[in-house]
């Protein structure tokens, strides 16, 4: 039996159950002891209803682990292997796999909604009876079955807690700015939201080249950190309209690219605005269901030669950008261990979750 955070219904804090049963793993799939978790936003859009999950639910999707044993034709990872977890688990068959489009695969979509593996079953139960699993992963449990394919090795040396991040935050952050966006070197980009995610668009941006960074946050901890993270300008946005502060910083033509990374009506609305004619809009906040992209399709779009695109996971394809993103870390051009504000046992998770609506905290990292 194993530890887990449990989410039982909507609104509720979660549950600490140590009476967890995991399942062996079957065909394609893999058992992992989980090094660390992040504890990102999308937990907490589960937990307060923006997303629907399919409760009891163990919660956590941004984990890094060890293998422990793995099923049936298995051929990417071993037992010792140290992985991070992608919670798309690409399929390597699908339409949009097939078209190196793995971050759309269809059937990761499919555990997405279900709250189980590739095969729509969970391999958790508690007091007898199924419990789901976050995106495929689960991480707030010190062990899980995840599809192999989710199962992405890393060095030996790099640290769980850092690793964990790669799975979401760092991956979906930097991957907008590298793969979805079209920096140019020299580009003015904005950031619209500087937590976890925020902030790997920010570092994301400097690499691609970007010569001016305007961060726009709420919280003055979340606009220095920015600045260490590469941003060039800084914009708290609660001195007023954002929009016109960017408008004013750029001669009035507004940012080459802008990103909404909070998933907010108004800051998506805001992004849109403060993109330059020809410019492009990257939309990576996950917003509640009725939010709308609001624009005049002619005097909006057309006329000024926009792109509105929206950033699913970074538009990465694991496999290839988690190896990337390590040694980009191990370079020293990724900030990894900056992004951790504190280190909590997995007991402390719902204060971790209320640390993150106070907008203080990048990162809480569960340790195990
Ligand atoms: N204007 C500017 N900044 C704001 C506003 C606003 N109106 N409202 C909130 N913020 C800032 C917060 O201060 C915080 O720094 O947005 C940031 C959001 O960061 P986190 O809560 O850490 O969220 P994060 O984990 O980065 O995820 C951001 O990306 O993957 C998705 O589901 C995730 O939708 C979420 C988004
Ligand atoms: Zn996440
Ligand atoms: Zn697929």
């Amino acid at each position: 039996m194993v530890k887990a955070a449990v989410l039982t219904g909507t609104g509720l804090p979660l549950e600490i159950r140590d009476d967890v049963e995991v399942e062996a793993p079957h065909a394609g799939e893999v058992k992992i002891r989980f090094g660390a978790s992040g504890v990102c936003h999308s937990d907490v859009s589960m937990q307060n209803g923006t997303m629907f999950p399919n409760c009891p639910i163990v919660l956590g999707h941004e984990g890094a682990g060890v293998i422990e044993e793995v099923g049936e034709g298995v051929t990417n990872v071993t037992v010792g292997d140290h992985v991070v977890v992608s919670w798309v688990p690409q399929c390597g068959e699908c339409f949009f796999c097939t078209r190196n489009e793995g971050y759309l695969c269809k059937k990761a979509d499919a555990s997405l909604a279900s709250g189980g593996l590739l095969d729509g079953t969970p391999r958790f139960t508690s007091g007898g009876a199924p419990l789901h699993q976050m995106a495929a992963t689960g991480s707030f449990s010190e062990v899980s079955i995840i599809p192999a394919s989710g199962a992405v090795k890393i060095d030996d040396d790099v640290p769980m807690t850092v690793a964990a991040l790669i799975g979401c935050g760092v991956l979906t952050g930097v991957g907008a700015a590298m793969n979805t966006a079209d920096i140019k070197p020299g580009d003015t980009v904005a950031v619209v939201g500087c937590g976890g995610v925020g902030l790997n668009v920010i570092q994301g941006a400097r690499i691609a080249g970007a010569s001016r960074i305007i961060a726009v946050d709420m919280n003055e901890t979340k606009l220095q950190m920015a600045k260490d993270f590469g941003a060039t300008d800084v914009i708290n946005a609660s001195d007023g309209d954002p929009v016109g502060k960017v408008m004013g910083l750029t001669e009035e033509r507004g940012a080459d690219v802008a990103f909404e990374v909070i998933g907010l009506q108004q800051t998506i609305d805001q992004v849109i605005t403060m993109t330059r004619r020809g410019g492009e809009v990257v939309l990576v906040g996950v917003p509640k269901m009725d939010a709308m992209v609001q624009i005049p399709a002619f005097l909006g779009l057309v006329l000024q030669g926009k792109t509105i695109k929206g950033c699913w996971y970074g538009s990465s394809n694991t496999h290839e950008d988690i190896p990337k993103l390590v040694r980009l870390y191990k370079s020293g051009e990724l900030k990894l261990d900056e992004l951790i504000s504190r280190t909590i046992p997995l007991d402390e998770v719902n204060e971790a979750f209320d640390a993150m609506a106070t907008g203080e905290v990048a990162r809480s990292v569960i340790a195990y």
